[in-house]
């Protein structure tokens, strides 16, 4: 059975939150498991840049973080679900990205799955969600793992936006099952 853990770049209970947990029942009947990891939740200190981790692949802050790497550890993909804010990804998602350093020397996130998805406000033309993509996709590349599907979900401003589309959020995941099998 695959794993995988999906962090969401949202603290409130609004349409990244609501995706992960309508993909989370949509595997659950593949028989695939997963957990959500919504960093803004989380007691997560701010990557103060001193590289020790560099030399010994560990992090000196003691939080959240260590439970949520070890879930990353035994995940074969990871999916990042992040609002788009200021044409960028969400601050909670950054922070989080930023303390995966102790994975990045030497790689441990090698060959993992990466899916990325972006939700905005704005709609598809103003390009809102694309450099939030971009970022997510750079990440994944710089820790060599695998980009194996993204999406971009545009004009979901409010909370309930996503349920609006059912038959694209149901499209989506779809097609995104058949890149963890
Ligand atoms: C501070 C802030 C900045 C935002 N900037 C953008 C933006 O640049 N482009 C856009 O399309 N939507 C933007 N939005 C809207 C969010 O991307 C949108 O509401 C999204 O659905 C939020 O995801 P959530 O419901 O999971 O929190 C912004 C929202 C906030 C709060």
């Amino acid at each position: 059975m695959t794993k995988v853990t999906i962090i969401i770049g949202s603290r409130r209970d609004g349409n990244s939150s609501k995706l992960a947990k309508i993909m989370k029942e949509k595997f659950q009947k593949e028989r695939i498991i997963s957990n959500i990891i919504t960093p803004g939740n989380q007691k997560i200190y701010l990557c103060t840049g001193c590289m020790d981790c560099d030399q010994n692949g560990k992090c000196d802050f003691k939080d959240d973080m260590e439970d949520n790497i070890n879930k990353i550890l035994e995940s074969e993909t990871l999916i990042f679900i992040t609002p788009t804010r200021w044409n960028l990804l969400s601050g909670d998602l950054k922070i989080f990205m930023d303390r995966l350093n102790p994975l990045y020397t030497p790689i441990k996130l090698k060959d993992k799955k990466m899916i990325s998805i972006v939700i905005g406000g704005k709609k598809k033309e103003e390009y809102s969600t694309e450099a939030a993509l971009t970022s997510l996709n750079d990440f994944a590349d710089s820790a060599e793992m695998k980009v194996v599907y993204q999406y971009q979900f545009n004009e979901c401003l409010l909370a309930n936006d996503i349920l609006k589309k059912q038959e694209e959020v149901n499209q989506m995941i779809d097609n995104l099952i058949k890149k963890l099998k």
